[in-house]
């Protein structure tokens, strides 16, 4: 039975039996933890993004939050080391009469220090300047062997068509990247998944960081490249889409558009078909994080289903004069319509496709 401060939670040798679990002390979640019958009681929720401490795991006296992984003394409330003067509230506990009781009220406070936040987190702002054009090579090779790659021969003829309008750009082949599959941390929870990634923030060796970098911040325009692959899009591709779902899911979970007033332009090559499907799944997903497309956003080729003979399609793409002069059209289109969208938004006359990304759901 509890008094005006203390709270019974429940039989300690049930309790005893499970090292974590969250408690409801009145309204207030605490994470109820039992290490050689010693209970410790601290918060329910992380210093970090308000992961669920309860439902994590212990490593020693520590509570590993299920969300990112970072860790409180599950007596204490204290941060691990290195983040020690960071912690969690942590509660009065006591067993009497075999129960256990739990103060309502924390007995230390919670203490978050400032840490400097990601890169990537800086507030997302044109700097003035020409338009930026972005390319992205999806096509997967040996990097300490390099091959001839067709789609990024084109995305390097659509980048100097580009520079030729006065635009910058830069190029990024996905295969020269070091990064990790996303590890779905929005299937624990919406909030879990977090900007930038979680795996960007706990992993200063992972390179997706430039992908964010140049999408979200630098660019005006994207063009992507992508051999077919099966049918579809490369390996490549789909990792670093899936890598991107951070962007996506700061509109469900922020409200927070982070691509405005952006263009993206495709490059799709096929030693088979399918060309269309492709293209289809890029528009839909550039589409869902917010960007724009020109006229006619894709450039595409295939010899078709038999064309099994891939040198003779390698030598076409590297030789042909109307592949690249599409790539260059690609890029002026691009560079055209990323130019109307960025002297709309500075003049706050959008035009049409960049308007409506300015009213839905505004952060
Ligand atoms: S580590 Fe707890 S919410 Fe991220």
């Amino acid at each position: 039975m509890a008094d005006e401060k203390w709270v019974d939670v429940g039989a300690a040798s049930e309790l005893a039996a499970t090292p974590l679990r969250k408690v409801e002390v009145g309204s207030v979640p605490v994470a109820l933890s039992c290490v050689g019958g010693r209970f410790g009681a601290v918060s329910h929720v992380c210093n970090h993004a308000g992961g669920p401490l309860g439902e994590g795991t212990l490593d020693g006296d520590y509570v590993v939050c299920p969300w990112h992984h970072w860790k409180f003394n599950r007596l204490t409330g204290e941060g691990e080391p290195g983040f020690e003067s960071d912690r969690v509230p942590s509660h009065g506990v006591r067993v009497e009469g075999g129960r256990v009781l739990v103060t309502a009220r924390p007995v230390t406070p919670r203490h978050k220090n400032p840490h400097p936040p990601h890169p990537l987190e800086r507030a997302i702002k044109r700097e003035p300047g020409p338009i930026r054009v972005l390319g992205i090579g999806a096509s997967a090779m040996d990097e300490k062997n390099p091959r001839y790659s067709g789609s990024d021969h084109l995305l390097e003829s659509a980048l100097a068509a580009a520079r030729g309008q006065g635009a910058e750009t830069r190029m990024i082949r996905l295969s020269a990247l070091r990064f990790r599959a996303c590890e779905g941390y929005y299937s624990k929870a919406a909030r879990a998944c977090t900007w930038p990634c979680s795996i960007t923030q706990m992993d200063s060796e992972d390179q997706m960081d430039q992908v964010y970098e140049g999408l979200v911040h630098w660019a005006d325009a994207l063009i992507l490249s992508t051999p077919i692959r099966w049918g579809q899009a490369s390996s490549l591709y789909f990792r670093m889409a899936e890598r991107l779902n951070c962007v996506q899911n700061q509109i469900t979970t922020h409200k927070r558009i982070m691509i405005r007033n952006k263009v993206a332009s495709f490059i799709v090559l096929g030693g088979q078909d399918n060309v269309q499907g492709v293209a289809g799944q890029l528009l839909a997903f550039f589409a869902e994080l917010g960007f724009a497309f020109p006229p006619f956003p894709y450039i595409a080729h295939t010899r078709g289903w038999t064309a099994e003979d891939m040198e003779r399609n390698v030598a076409f793409v590297q030789h042909s004069q109307e592949l690249h002069d599409g790539a260059r059209h690609l890029a002026l289109r691009t560079v055209d319509f990323a130019g109307r969208l960025v002297a709309g938004a500075e003049t706050g006359d959008m035009p049409r496709a960049g308007r409506k990304a300015q009213t839905v759901g505004t952060a």
